[in-house]
């Protein structure tokens, strides 16, 4: 009885898809049918298998959403390294480097968020313009402040996306008004933090561990931390390599470390979920070091670029084996969309390509949608949920428009649906993701602009 109840329920979705694989970074599919079930893809077939599938299925017409040529359906992107409490600054205050900026800009405007009232007012904003720009799973820093941060999570909730949220630790290096006051303190709040998330109990929204980088945490709160994270299985995110003067920061604060890696290592901070953002300046022990505890890197180019932290060479991250996928890390970087995270990956490549010698193997348009999909979803230890639409996977989708009332693409009369793809990455934005599917459900609609 439920089972039929529930293959009723299919919704059928019938055009042109492209995706990832592990073999190729885009793999373009026209012409198929899309079974979706409740929150997960139940079949992906050619369309001539149409009438056979209605009769194994019993769907109908009314399940079906017919593309149109100018329409496709693509994974959900993933930002990887996001602070939800940097919108207020997105846009302004890229004068400063890293440490400078934090402490002139960036501390304050996180020290804003004791007031709950303004948290949930930012935290809203954020959610929503992330959806409504594709990113169907982010991984968010929040503050120090624990009211603050369930909000975060509450907020992510509500809206329907799937997220890791982090409470983020610190407590020395920075004001006196903005930083926890002791260990005890810190691992308390974490730890209350982490059960409330897990209260929620939506398989969609998971704590994230995150300490905010080794300069704000003395060695005990890093160790603590990792111990927290250990007993609930939690998933840990913080910063790594981002600029020459915080490694060199960290060879002083860190004295008998051999490295900037191997001060998070020693500390049981590193496993195949941890997520370390920018990752610029290590050297080869230290990427070994991470491919060998399966840590993921959140390549940030447009932070990288706007407070001028250096080039990421993620080509000599991915060829070293490591997981890479990309983050917008608003507001070191100004753009909240990963469309914006794709193109700059791509731009700092080329820069790269310029300065090395002739066979620099520069990052391709479909090798950054892989780190923007199928990557992210590697990073983050989701890949067997979601990242691309394989069968049983989860059903994390954008229906792509690239005509669109308002758009910014041109497209003309000898487009091929590789042509229609690349414009959409290269000059597409919000007003042509059409509908936002998380875990089966259209938590977007361009149509009525809603989000549900
Ligand atoms: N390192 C420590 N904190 C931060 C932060 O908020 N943003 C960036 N980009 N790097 C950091
Ligand atoms: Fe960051």
């Amino acid at each position: 009885q439920s089972k039929l109840r529930a293959r009723s329920d299919m919704e059928v979705f019938v055009g042109a898809f492209v995706h990832s694989t592990e073999e190729n970074p885009i793999v373009i599919l026209p012409g198929m049918v899309m079974g979706v079930l409740n929150t997960k893809i139940e079949f992906m077939e050619s369309i001539e298998e149409l009438d056979h599938l209605k009769a194994e299925y019993g769907f109908t017409d009314s399940n079906i959403h017919y593309m149109t040529p100018g329409q496709f359906m693509m994974p959900g992107l993933v930002d990887t390294h996001i602070h939800a409490s940097q919108f207020p600054n997105n846009g302004v205050a890229m004068d400063l480097p890293l440490l400078e900026w934090l402490q002139t800009y960036t501390f304050p405007t996180e020290a804003n968020f004791s007031d709950t009232l303004f948290a949930r007012e930012v935290y809203s904003k954020v959610v929503e313009r992330l959806l409504r720009n594709g990113t169907t799973t982010a991984a968010y820093f929040g503050t120090i402040h624990l009211e603050g941060s369930k909000i975060l999570a509450d907020v992510v909730h509500d809206k329907g996306q799937r997220a890791l949220i982090g409470k983020v630790n610190m407590m020395r290096n920075c004001p006196e008004y903005y930083r926890e006051l002791s260990v005890q303190e810190s691992i308390r709040d974490t730890e209350e933090f982490i059960r409330y998330v897990k209260t929620i109990q939506s398989p969609l929204v998971q704590p994230i561990v995150t300490p905010r980088f080794a300069p704000t945490c003395p060695e005990d709160q890093l160790a603590s931390l990792g111990q927290l994270a250990a007993k609930y299985g939690c998933h840990i995110q913080s910063h790594l390599g981002e600029t020459q003067p915080e490694c060199n920061w960290v060879k002083e604060l860190f004295p008998w470390a051999k490295s900037y890696t191997d001060v998070y290592d020693s500390m049981r901070l590193l496993s195949e979920k941890s997520v370390m953002a920018h990752c610029i300046w290590l050297g080869d022990d230290e990427i070994y070091t991470l491919r060998e505890r399966g840590v993921g890197v959140s390549h940030c180019p447009n932070s990288n670029l706007s407070i001028r932290s250096g080039l990421c060479d993620v080509r000599r991250l991915i060829s070293h084996g490591l997981k890479v996928g990309l983050g917008t890390d608003c507001s070191g970087g100004y753009s909240a969309s990963m469309l914006d995270a794709i193109r700059q990956s791509l731009q700092v490549s080329n820069v790269l390509a310029l300065e090395r010698d002739q066979d620099y193997q520069r990052l391709t348009y479909k090798e950054a949608f892989r780190l923007a999909t199928l990557g992210g979803a590697k990073v983050l230890n989701m890949e067997d949920r979601i990242g691309n639409f394989e069968i049983d996977k989860e059903f994390d989708a954008l229906l792509i428009d690239v005509t669109a009332p308002g758009s910014a693409i041109d497209i003309f009369s000898k487009d091929t649906i590789e042509d229609k793809i690349q414009k959409f990455i290269y000059t597409g934005d919000d007003r042509n993701i059409a509908r936002v599917y998380v875990a089966g459900h259209r938590i977007l609609d361009l149509h009525n602009r809603n989000i549900h």
